[in-house]
């Protein structure tokens, strides 16, 4: 007999679905008919070429990913891009921008200050990050490489809900929690970046969709860069200079065949809408006792934080909800509270019981 599932929140890794588990548990003896098990399979064979090969197909038709944009399947989590990105695109005399809205566009920052010249453009730090900037309070460089954003900050729970505009600058966005949850126009982006394990599969790989001009270092920079963390290496061998993340990159392929029978992009979306929905309908319902942290324009449809009147009736939150079947939403150690992730994967009736739980808890502790 099989142990049952419960409704897991964490932030990450995070809850997969169900059928691509199974179908993934099926598969780890005998990849089809092939006798060989995922875990066992050459990343050089017939069989995983088209793994890779319709893992990008799909990627491509449900981001609408324009041509002119290359699909690469890494590895080293995204903090590997925080690295990646100003190796990469930031040649002498320019500046990378950063548009600061959490803890990690703050580390994809001090990275870049490790390579090169930096600028922040907006920052909300002041106000606890509770919201996304502006359009019109972006300042970036005259000598701007690129402009970094965070897609949705999975920390302090805010999304943003506008695409940046940075004047006609390039954009590169870590959507790491966002990725695949709604439709985005990746034509307004010069890179996007965004690690698996929240909304595409296990953690393990890491998608970049990079558009071809902006790798503008010349021969000589780019000769100096280490060949695990220049582009080229993966456009040039197609994701395979080395042994990828085959494992990863298999879930990440069910996951996308998952996404095409779900509806695709606008179906998730009106999903992850309605969940969320049902979540702030009581922190905004249940008056005075639960606050929520994102400024209502900026809350994220992924990662619901809020905080209750006392950090001991937020132990007994998260201890109560536990024994009823719901795990994972103690809040950041950074930050505390409680921050309930309800990526692609986590279903409804989970969001469900939550908004219930916490109508109940309210009651008995108000
Ligand atoms: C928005 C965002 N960026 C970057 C990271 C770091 O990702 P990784 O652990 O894959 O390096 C995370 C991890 O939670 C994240 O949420």
């Amino acid at each position: 007999m099989t142990t049952p599932r419960i409704f897991n929140f964490s932030a990450g890794p995070a809850v997969l679905p169900e059928e691509v588990l199974v179908e993934a548990r099926d598969n780890l003896l005998s990849l089809g008919s092939s006798g060989i098990g995922i875990l066992e399979c050459s990343h050089r064979s017939k069989d995983f070429e088209a793994i890779i090969g319709e893992a990008e197909s799909n990627l491509r038709e449900l981001l609408g990913i324009p041509t002119g944009y290359r699909v690469l399947f890494l590895s080293g989590g995204a903090t590997t891009q925080f690295s990646m990105v100003p190796m990469n695109l930031l040649g002498p005399g320019t500046v990378g921008d950063y548009v600061l809205t959490g803890e990690w566009s703050k580390k994809a920052l001090v990275e870049a200050k490790r390579v090169g010249e930096t600028h922040v453009a907006a920052t909300t730090e002041p106000e606890q990050f509770r919201r996304i900037p502006r359009n019109d309070e972006l300042h970036c460089s005259d000598r701007s490489a690129y402009v970094h954003t965070t897609s949705n900050n999975t920390i302090w729970g805010t999304e943003w809900h506008h695409e940046p505009d940075a004047a006609g600058r390039p954009i590169v966005c870590d959507m790491s929690s966002d990725f695949l949850s709604r439709p985005v126009d990746v034509a307004r982006y010069g890179l996007i970046y965004a690690g698996a394990q929240k909304n595409a599969g296990p953690a393990g790989v890491t998608i970049v969709i990079l558009r071809d001009d902006l790798l503008r270092l010349d021969q000589a920079a780019q000769d100096k860069l280490p060949i695990m963390l220049n582009y080229r290496t993966y456009i040039e061998h197609k994701s395979l200079y080395n042994t990828p993340p085959v494992f990863p990159i298999y879930i990440l392929h069910l996951v996308l065949r998952w996404l095409r029978r779900f509806g695709g992009l606008s179906a998730m979306a009106e999903h992850n809408r309605q969940k969320a929905q049902l979540i702030y309908d009581v922190i905004d319902g249940v008056s005075g006792f639960y606050r929520g942290h994102a400024s209502r324009d900026s809350r994220s449809l992924m990662n619901v934080t809020f905080r209750l009147p006392t950090e001991a009736l937020e132990e007994q939150f998260a201890k109560e909800a536990k024994a009823a079947g719901m795990d994972g939403l103690k809040g950041h150690r950074s930050v505390g509270g409680i921050r309930a992730s309800i990526y692609n994967a986590f279903p409804l009736a989970g969001a469900q019981a939550l908004a219930h739980f916490m109508r109940n808890f309210a009651t008995r502790n108000g």
